[in-house]
């Protein structure tokens, strides 16, 4: 294999965010940018030669020519193999499955998740490391750090590589392994969840069901495990072909993204469950028939009934959840007597935990789910163990999430966005508000007295690592929350996240409309950061 070295300029803003580098598919298509990018992750990690990668992605605009370069660089840097996910599609949950599962050093994800997808779009790419989990930030960091001294980068001289076609080849050495996108992801939810009892409540019509892949990656998974594994209608998957373009959509499952799903259940033809995940496959959104259920109760209500489900019979370890999350777990984890743990944003931080089996379950109020199966978020592990819940306690989605209100009480719950804030704005309402916080402490605001209030700093306790300034909290003393924190995520500008909660211990109050009874809360969030003040916006753009 002929190697070349390419004498490359440097760019200065590949600084990886919560979920990797993310970009528009112009910026990606710059001269050297992702050459640049993908060297600098190899030039950082250590002893990886004669080794195997895995790389797939959502499938979306540019994924397929990304997937070419980055064979050639990897070829050139020395790994033994390459296990490719068929077309150069895999989701993000599939992904870490089968970096585990084969024993890879690592993986390549290529997706900018519930982004739009187009020429004009975003495009992201993401290192995973042995364990499945996203790199820790100590190894993002240093990619940033490197990349922006990289001055070359190594190219195999190869031809395109045919992804359409599953086997292996082997080019001078390097073994090339095109791998079927779903097959070991669905032999591992077989193997967590009660499939017999599933297929069984389907073909009965206990359950009816319609799932939405929104024209992203869990199109093909949700058609194999829902349809041809269960026995579920064609008609029970909805977009179900991947898109380079997302049929120009915004595949983020939330009721605004995906209100033809949300119109569907609540309407008088709603089949009894519904979800939707988003274009990488690591979100879901799961709904009943007249009832949208929060991420934040669906973690608390998945932990609270986890022995109902073959893989979990034996109890959970621990849970943990975002910072921002709603508290409804941390009721579940005292109940039950296990640990609790808050993490920052991202899901890179439940990885240690799940390694050190400390939790078996974690989430984040952002429709992300997941358990110790892999190291990423899971959609369709979600939908599944809905699924499994509702087959074993033979109740409707309404009936569990009112029935866990009973017992636990209501942590009422929602998130505002501000999208694409001018920088210098955002900025401001940050140091604004670690200016205030740290008198807060102890400030009666009407029938709301302040009981703590910080900005979050992370202490990994199987690490020792510290990750400072991950938002402000602010506490009162009767259970109500707002948290402010900047997305890592976006590429415009920058967005405030601005997430509300209240605890209702009351069950004849269980049935409120969130902003309505968020509503003093809201007032004192604007406040505390005068964003609509400072934008001249009269409300957020997003509301979840
Ligand atoms: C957002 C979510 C966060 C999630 C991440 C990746 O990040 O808030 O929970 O882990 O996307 O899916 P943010 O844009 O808030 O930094
Ligand atoms: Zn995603």
């Amino acid at each position: 294999m002929h190697i070349k070295t390419i004498v490359t300029q440097t760019y200065q803003d590949q600084n990886p965010g919560t979920s990797g580098l993310r970009k528009k598919v112009k910026v990606f298509q710059q001269r050297h940018y992702l050459e640049n990018f993908v060297q600098s992750i190899f030039d950082v990690l250590p002893n990886f030669q004669g080794k195997s990668l895995v790389i797939g992605g959502d499938g979306r605009y540019f994924n397929k020519e990304a997937i070419q370069t980055i064979i050639k660089i990897a070829a050139a840097n020395g790994f033994g193999e390459l296990i490719i996910g068929q077309n150069g599609i895999l989701s993000t949950p599939a992904a870490s499955h089968i970096i585990r599962k084969y024993g890879a050093f690592g993986g390549l994800i290529l997706s900018a998740s519930h982004n739009p997808a187009g020429e004009n779009e975003d495009f992201g790419i993401k290192y995973n490391v042995s364990n499945g989990g996203p790199a820790p930030e100590k190894d993002t960091q240093a990619f940033f750090a490197r990349s922006k001294i990289i001055d070359s980068y190594k190219l195999a001289e190869l031809p395109d590589i045919n992804l359409n076609e599953i086997g292996t080849q082997e080019i001078d050495g390097l073994k090339i392994t095109i791998i079927d996108s779903v097959k070991d992801y669905a032999q591992l939810m077989e193997s967590i969840f009660d499939f017999d009892l599933l297929r069984q409540s389907i073909q009965n019509g206990f359950i009816t069901l319609s799932f939405d892949a929104m024209s992203a990656v869990t199109g093909p998974y949700a058609k194999r495990i829902l349809i041809d594994m269960l026995g579920a209608p064609e008609s029970a998957v909805q977009n179900a072909t991947p898109l380079e373009d997302f049929a120009g959509h915004h595949p983020d499952p939330n009721l605004i993204h995906a209100h033809e799903l949300a119109d569907l259940m609540f309407s008088d033809n709603a089949p009894t469950f519904g979800a939707a995940s988003d274009g990488d496959g690591d979100r879901n959104m799961i709904m009943g028939k007249g009832i949208f259920v929060t991420p934040s109760d669906s973690l608390a209500i998945l932990a609270a009934n986890a022995t109902l489900i073959p893989a979990y019979y034996k109890g959970l370890k621990g849970v943990a959840r975002s910072m921002p999350t709603s508290q409804a777990v941390d009721r579940v984890a005292a109940h039950y007597k296990i640990p609790c743990y808050e993490t920052p944003t991202g899901w890179k931080f439940f990885g240690n935990l799940l390694d050190a089996d400390k939790i078996t379950l974690c989430g984040e109020e952002s429709f992300g789910t997941g358990s110790q199966h892999v190291r990423e978020k899971d959609g369709l592990w979600a939908v599944l163990f809905w699924l499994n819940l509702i087959a074993r306690r033979r109740q409707s989605v309404a009936e569990i999430v009112y029935e866990h209100w009973k017992k636990f009480g209501r942590d009422i719950y929602s998130r505002h966005d501000y999208e694409a804030v001018d920088s210098d704005i955002a900025n401001n309402i940050m140091t604004n508000l670690r200016e205030q916080i740290e008198t807060l402490a102890g400030t009666v605001f009407g029938d709301y007295v302040v009981k703590y209030a910080d900005e979050f700093c992370y202490h990994d306790s199987v690490d020792g690592s510290t990750s400072a300034n991950q938002g402000f909290r602010i506490g009162f003393t009767n259970g109500s929350r707002i948290v402010f924190r900047l997305s890592g995520t976006g590429t415009v500008g920058a967005t405030l996240r601005i997430y509300l909660e209240r605890f209702e211990p009351d069950a004849t109050k269980h049935n409120q409309d969130p902003q309505i009874a968020l509503a003093p809360l809201i007032v004192l969030a604007e406040h505390f950061c005068n964003v609509k003040q400072l934008t001249g916006w009269t409300a957020p753009t997003v509301i979840t």
